[in-house]
């Protein structure tokens, strides 16, 4: 399949490239664009053959459904159902931005963009050529992550390419993403709202604005995520994995820092090539080791996560070591994508 590339000013998106994706999403075909958390793979999300293209093109299981991303408060009427007052008061707080609710759903959506589900994730992104794309093509957009499944979501569109390229018909490249995780995924329809996933947006700024927010067990869990009953079925699959294997160290810093030192040396005495991603200015003169940035700014952690477990696998490290942060704020989020990437491994100290 011939990969359109096509290079988009995120600021201020030209019109005629924008329409170009547009056109190609109307025909039923796929195009992997930026938004604010992630690059995502869209397509038609009321075409059910559109919507195959993604699960083929990403090698995704057809039992995992698809966030479906929308420009406005009227395409979101059309393909939710009995949207709840809560859900308007979290729409108009925290929307466009990377807060995903599941709603019921409307009968006109396919099948196969919700995996057969009575609900649907929704979410209306704030990247300006995320909705000028979904405006200008007049339909909802079904966009999981753009990356092959089971590898880190895409922050660039380097990683588009590396993953997609010649699997589906358009990447937009609008440069780095900001928030560099996937939107919060909070569901509406149980008694309690229930956070499946810890996103951009966090269970401190919900609970402030809604009260009573339940987190989903699976989120802190530490063992595998087969062996976990989840609601959402995304949980269920090893999400961000490397190729080398993952070990989170986490505790003290000070603890942390002599812990990790040690795993270096144990490591590279079997041989093994070690890397590291720390936290702070100073690492462990390691040839493969990348700071995520400071343990108080977990924006920037955050942001550089996917993009540096993504640049240690490419050097072919066998193991990578990396500092844990406080589950508070986003580092709930930070922890469980690495606690993903670890299969939970995890060393406390
Ligand atoms: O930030 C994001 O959310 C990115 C960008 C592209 O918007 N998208 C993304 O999509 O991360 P994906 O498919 O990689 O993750 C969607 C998650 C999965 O864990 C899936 O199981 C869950 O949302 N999900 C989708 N529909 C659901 C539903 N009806 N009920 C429960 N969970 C659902
Ligand atoms: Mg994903």
């Amino acid at each position: 399949m011939n990969t359109l590339l096509l290079k988009v000013n995120p600021a201020d998106p030209e019109l005629d490239i924008i329409r170009t994706a547009a056109d190609i999403i109307r025909r039923g075909g796929t195009v992997a664009f930026p938004t604010e958390t992630v690059y995502g793979l869209g397509a038609d999300a009321l075409n059910p053959e559109a919507v195959k293209r993604i699960y083929e093109a990403k090698g995704r299981p057809l039992d995992n459904p698809i966030i479906v991303h929308v420009s406005s408060r009227e395409m979101l009427e059309q393909v939710a159902a009995d949207i709840p007052a809560l859900a308007w008061r979290l729409i108009s707080k925290f929307w466009p931005g990377p807060l995903t609710l599941v709603l019921r759903r409307s009968p006109k959506l396919p099948e196969v963009t919700v995996a057969g589900l009575d609900t649907v994730a929704v979410r209306m992104p704030r990247h300006r050529v995320a909705l000028m794309l979904i405006e200008e093509s007049g339909r909802p957009i079904a966009a999981p992550s753009a990356n092959l499944s089971g590898s880190p979501s895409p922050t660039r569109a380097e990683h588009v390419v590396k993953d997609l390229y010649g699997r589906v018909d358009a990447i937009l490249d609008g440069g780095e993403t900001e928030i560099g995780l996937e939107s919060t995924v909070l569901s509406l329809v149980d008694d309690v709202p229930t956070m499946l996933r810890p996103g951009g947006i966090t269970l401190e700024q919900l609970r402030s604005e809604i009260g009573e927010v339940r987190l989903h067990p699976a989120v802190l869990a530490e063992e595998e995520m087969e062996r976990i009953i989840a609601r959402s079925p995304g949980m269920k699959y090893r999400h961000y994995a490397p190729k080398a294997e993952l070990i989170i160290v986490h505790g003290d810093s000070a603890r942390v820092k002599k812990k990790t030192r040690e795993l270096i040396e144990e490591y590279s005495e079997k041989g093994l090539r070690v890397g590291v991603l720390y936290l702070g200015r100073t690492g462990y003169g390691l040839r493969d080791e990348i700071s995520l940035g400071d343990a108080d700014d977990l924006r920037t952690v955050a942001r550089n996560l996917f993009a540096s477990i993504r640049e240690l696998d490419a050097k072919g490290v066998d193991v990578i070591i990396t500092e844990g942060v406080e589950e508070r704020g986003l580092g709930l989020a930070i922890m469980n994508r690495l606690k993903k990437a670890s299969g939970g491994r995890i060393v406390r100290v």
